[in-house]
């Protein structure tokens, strides 16, 4: 089934924030954000700016009403700066007038005096001066100091992994509307309507049940608007709530990749060690996280990244120190994956290197390592239902991973200047949010009298397709047309409490509750038509494709018709429901417990033609089996996997965040930031499903989709590693990304030490 929101997209009937129709008395605001990275602030000075005519009002810090504090895990991020900047970009003023270009022209006016100070942009340099968010997180199993005399092999290493900009189509954007001159209605492209509300509400120093959030749909998130929404979503409520009008704030492109935060980038080190057949014993490695001038999410994400560091691998003996490093940039944050690719880099890495040292190639490492059935994660959680063998033997039996290597080799012994690569890519990606008490939602269904039903839920629509899920889930239950379900906005007043749309479980968490919420409505429904048809109470009566059948016969009645009847006898057609994952609790203490509901897992093989003589690249086919648990729509999820593959690759190879010494931002448009298009995607794509899986945790046992899929896209370093190897083969990889083609480049002829190569021996 297709993405019911597609239509309308591409007609340009979906409505966004800013296709709202405001009110004439809407002020439009700018933002005069930080020049400096670090650094005193002395005197703002508003004399011009207030000026010019047109010009409302300018807010600082001190207009602020309630708390200046937009901090989530941690208390320690400013909505306004007020005596010092901590990064380039940071909000200092906001200058609200009657048109958007007026608010600009007076924005330009505003002067800061700010006396500067040493910026830090560097985790490590950060961890060195003391600069750590929240102490030193420890994740271990096993015994790894006596693990390492066990070891035949050992190597170690260093990592960098870059930042990536979430580059959503729509930019940060925000209205916001007084209500009754005692609330407050927002309108924000967020991800987290409930933590809009709650952030919102701690600015303005009102109770959560005066800020209502709708949010219509959104234009992409990829994470960047699961915590980011919530400053410029505060700044309008301030402006809306203080002037008594309407506010809007549109981020414009430049604006929004130069101030707000990325993925984050990490800076780790590793020691891995392996029997000689290739058995990992002991994995030991250091995450410096550069987390920004704020925690944002970085905490969480750095539990992620430990979470997720062996991979899919089994490993009996590990320790995993992960350092939350305060940098002089704009606060980083979620971005697909939640820090689960940080981590599965490096020990990719590490395989490779192994690999490397012992002469063999290294998906015998990661073949022989691969979990299976049973085995204990290092966090203290079982392997259950793990198909991580199953989805690497079904690719070698649908892709034939000898084959492919053999017409690389045959192809790289026939060629000087091109050289093919490939590499084994196994994912697992653990589903739940890692925080516990996040992994609930709830539902509003109301049933109308004249059969429609509408549908409010604690989930954001943002490309991924969970309206449509949502829309076959009621439909299913009830037997009904789709036609007749509508998905309403995300809107905190309809529904409460809602946990951020993100961590991939959105189906899973929302569309549980559907279940629930739509089983009730059925009972109530059936048990009233029952009486209806004068039938005994337990007699068996369902619907199926709107007809009403009674143990097995079609009757008369329609779904119509037993609505309306239920309806007339007042039979309550309306439903709440929550869901909250059973089973999963983690001891933050000892860094154990069952943190997910389950795995999602698969492996992708991946084929790479490097132009040696040019430095550049092409990827000629990623291959996948992947575990969709039993899909419901493969539409979506094909699609899912497929952008996700694309926004992964993209993260390794080309994708360069440059900021310079003075963390300025030298990457701020599309002209020196290149994210993949149609041309640099895949050359094939081919995801298969692992047959015969299942999932009781999900939805029909269906598996959640969102993020895993981008950790495929690791493994073109690694094929494009063994195309630099295939052309000169003692070189050093060095194992930083993006694996840009300049880096290639200057790798592929670099005078490092090693001994003759092929190309420039002949
Ligand atoms: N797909 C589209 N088209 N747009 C997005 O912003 N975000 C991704 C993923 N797929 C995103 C997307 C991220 S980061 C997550 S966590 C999941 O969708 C969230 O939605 P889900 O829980 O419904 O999978
Ligand atoms: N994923 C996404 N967002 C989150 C998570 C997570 O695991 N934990 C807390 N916020
Ligand atoms: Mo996704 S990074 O959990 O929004």
């Amino acid at each position: 089934m297709v993405n019911t929101d597609l239509t309308k997209h591409v007609r340009g009937e979906s409505i966004f924030i800013d296709d709202i129709p405001v009110p004439v008395n809407t002020v439009y605001l700018s933002i005069l954000f930080s020049p400096l990275a670090h650094g005193k602030i002395k005197k703002i000075i508003l004399d011009e700016a207030i000026k010019v005519p047109g010009v409302k009002k300018i807010f600082t810090a001190k207009d602020i009403p309630g708390k200046n504090q937009i901090g989530g895990i941690v208390l320690d991020e400013l909505l306004l700066a007020e005596d010092e900047v901590t990064y380039v970009g940071q909000p200092v003023a906001v200058v609200a007038a009657e048109t958007q270009l007026i608010a600009r022209i007076a924005r330009n006016k505003i002067k800061v005096e700010i006396e500067k100070l040493k910026a830090i942009t560097d985790p490590r340099e950060a961890f060195a001066a003391g600069e750590l968010i929240i102490p030193p997180k420890i994740f271990s199993s096993g015994n790894i100091e006596t693990a390492w005399k066990d070891c035949d092999v050992i190597v170690d290493g260093t990592t960098e992994t870059g930042g990536q900009e979430h580059i959503y189509m729509e930019t940060q954007v925000s209205l916001a509307f007084p209500i009754d001159g005692e609330g407050i209605k927002i309108f924000s492209s967020t991800q987290g309507p409930t933590v809009v509300q709650r952030i919102a509400a701690r600015v303005l120093d009102l109770p959560m049940n005066k800020v209502e959030v709708d949010v219509p749909r959104i234009g992409g998130g990829f994470g960047g608007k699961e915590d980011q929404a919530n400053a410029w979503a505060a700044i309008t409520a301030l402006a809306a709530f203080n002037l008594k009008c309407p506010a809007k704030l549109v981020l414009p492109r430049e604006e929004d990749i130069r101030v707000t935060g990325k993925r984050h980038p990490y800076s780790s080190d590793f020691k891995i060690g392996l029997d000689k057949d290739g058995k990992i014993l002991a994995y030991e490695f250091t995450f410096y996280q550069n987390a920004g001038a704020a925690a944002d999410l970085s905490p969480a994400i750095l539990d992620r990244t430990l979470f997720h560091a062996a991979n899919s691998y089994f490993i009996p003996n590990l320790k995993a120190t992960g350092l939350c490093c305060r940098t002089n940039l704009p606060p980083n944050t979620a971005f697909r994956g939640f820090g689960g690719p940080q981590g599965m880099f490096v020990i990719e890495a590490a395989i490779f290197k192994a690999a490397q040292t012992m002469g063999i190639e290294p998906d015998v490492i990661q073949q022989k390592n691969l979990l299976k059935e049973g085995d204990s994660f290092h966090y203290g959680q079982n392997a259950v239902n793990c198909t991580a063998r199953l989805c690497w033997q079904s690719l070698d039996s649908k892709f034939q991973i000898k084959e492919i290597k053999d017409s690389i080799a045959k192809f790289n012994s026939s060629n000087t200047l091109l050289k093919k690569g490939m590499a084994l890519m196994p994912i697992c990606f653990g589903i739940s949010f890692t925080n516990t008490f996040m992994n609930q939602a709830s539902v509003l269904v109301h049933i109308y009298s004249d059969g429609s039903v509408g549908i409010s839920s604690a989930a954001v629509e943002m490309g991924q397709g969970i309206n449509a899920k949502l829309r076959q889930i009621a439909a299913k239950i009830f037997s009904v047309e789709i036609s007749r379900i509508k998905i309403e906005s995300s809107n905190t007043t309809r529904v409460a409490n809602a946990s951020p749309t993100a961590a991939s479980s959105s189906t899973d968490l929302n569309g549980k509750a559907l279940l629930i919420a739509c089983n009730t409505l059925l009972e109530r429904l059936l048990k009233s038509a029952k009486e209806d048809l004068n039938l005994k109470e337990n007699s068996f009566l369902e619907i199926k494709n709107e007809i009403v059948y009674s143990n097995g016969n079609p009757t008369k009645s329609k779904w119509i018709d037993i609505v309306n009847s239920a309806f007339l006898k007042r039979v309550n057609l309306s439903t709440q429901a929550q869901y909250a994952t059973p089973g999963i609790y983690f001891d933050k203490e000892i860094s154990k417990g069952n943190a997910f509901a389950y795995h999602v897992y698969g492996t992708a093989i991946i084929e790479t033609t490097l132009d040696c003589l040019r430095g550049i690249y092409r990827i000629d086919s990623v291959k996948v089996v992947h575990d969709f648990g039993k899909s419901f729509n493969k539409q979506i999820d094909i699609g899912q996997a497929e952008g996700g593959i694309v926004q992964g690759l993209g993260w390794i190879t080309i994708e360069d965040i440059i900021f310079d010494h003075e963390g300025k931002l030298a990457t701020n448009s599309f002209s020196n930031y290149k994210i993949p298009d149609i041309h640099f995607a895949p050359e094939e794509m081919l995801i298969l499903p692992l047959e015969n899986s299942t999932n009781p945790s999900g939805v029909f046992n269906s598996k959640a989709i969102g993020e895993p899929p981008l950790m495929y896209g690791i493994g073109v370093f690694f094929a494009l590693a063994n195309a630099m190897k295939a052309f000169r083969p003692n070189i050093n990889i060095s194992f930083s990304a993006p694996l840009t083609p300049e880096k290639v480049m200057l790798k592929l002829y670099s005078r490092s030490k090693e001994k003759s190569s092929n190309y420039l021996s002949q």
